[in-house]
């Protein structure tokens, strides 16, 4: 029977290191949310990250547009943000509704303000391993495998799903960790045999119990980045978890087990952020 990685623990001892740095340094940090629409998924994340700045003594700013919102609002809205003193992070809630560029939005952000490192700099930084911030959701499961206590180094991970912002981030951290990295997607031939090799498993999906006992090695750690709603409204991650569970090492619940990480390391990204910006 699998050890359960328990996300919220985790999570917690970030954003209480967060918010005891901040106030022994009596450190000024602002992290501006920036919802367009009415998503109520994305609804609830950005009120999580208002709760979590709350907590770490982060000054939040929301700017909650309209749905019919224009290019040029949202842009104009940015560079404000980028010339604010006050505000270190911008976070941009994705998705964003049909009429707008999300990449040229994402581009329009200060690299420096990135708390997200979806920019174009911040990737590039991320490849070398030279970066300030580390992308959210790759990071929070880089500190959940941390936790463990198991080296990823010399490990065989493999990654499944290769999007920007979880599956190729993702595979850059393992390796900067000196796990031999693998990245599966929907092309990939024989998926199931290529996951048994794993010693550490990252499900990056987004499709509700696609990882089975059958495509896990005995003792791997196991890691759900996924969020799906299920239609009777519970939610459910990549994983099949009671069978999954029962032949892997570790595993991370949905829900409990990424999610919470995801904004824990906003609010250290957004320190980070203030402390350069500072200096300056
Ligand atoms: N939507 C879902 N996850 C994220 C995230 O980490 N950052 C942003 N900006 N939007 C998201």
């Amino acid at each position: 029977m699998a050890q359960i990685i328990d996300g919220k623990a985790v999570s917690a001892a970030i954003k209480e290191q967060v918010r005891d740095e901040i106030a022994r340094d009596n450190i000024k940090a602002g992290l501006a949310v920036v919802i367009v629409g009415n998503d109520p998924a994305s609804r609830v994340y950005v009120n999580n990250k208002k709760k979590a700045c709350e907590f770490c003594g982060i000054q939040s700013f929301e700017y909650a547009l309209p749905e019919e919102t224009s290019m040029q609002e949202l842009l104009e809205l940015i560079d404000t943000l980028n010339n604010d003193k006050n505000v270190n992070g911008i976070l941009v809630q994705l998705p964003l509704p049909k009429q707008l560029d999300e990449k040229a939005v994402i581009e329009r952000i200060s690299p420096q303000k990135d708390v997200d490192a979806f920019h174009e700099t911040n990737v590039g930084k991320i490849m070398i391993g030279n970066y300030s911030f580390l992308p959210c959701t790759p990071a929070g499961c880089m500190e959940l495998i941390h936790s463990t206590g198991i080296s990823v180094s010399g490990k065989e991970c493999v990654v499944i799903g290769r999007s920007n912002i979880v599956g190729k981030p993702m595979a850059m951290l393992l390796l900067h960790e000196n796990g031999t990295v693998t990245i599966c997607h929907s092309r990939t031939k024989d998926l199931a045999e290529v996951c048994r090799r794993a010693d550490i498993l990252v499900a990056a999906v987004g499709k509700p119990n696609f990882v089975t006992a059958d495509m896990v090695k005995e003792g791997a750690i196991v890691i759900d980045v996924g969020i799906n709603r299920l239609e009777n409204g519970k939610l459910c991650g990549d994983v099949k978890f009671d069978e999954v569970s029962e032949k892997a090492g570790w595993i991370t619940p949905v829900p409990g087990g990424v999610g919470p990480m995801t904004i824990a390391v906003l609010m250290k990204n957004t320190l980070t952020a203030a402390k350069l910006q500072n200096k300056t």
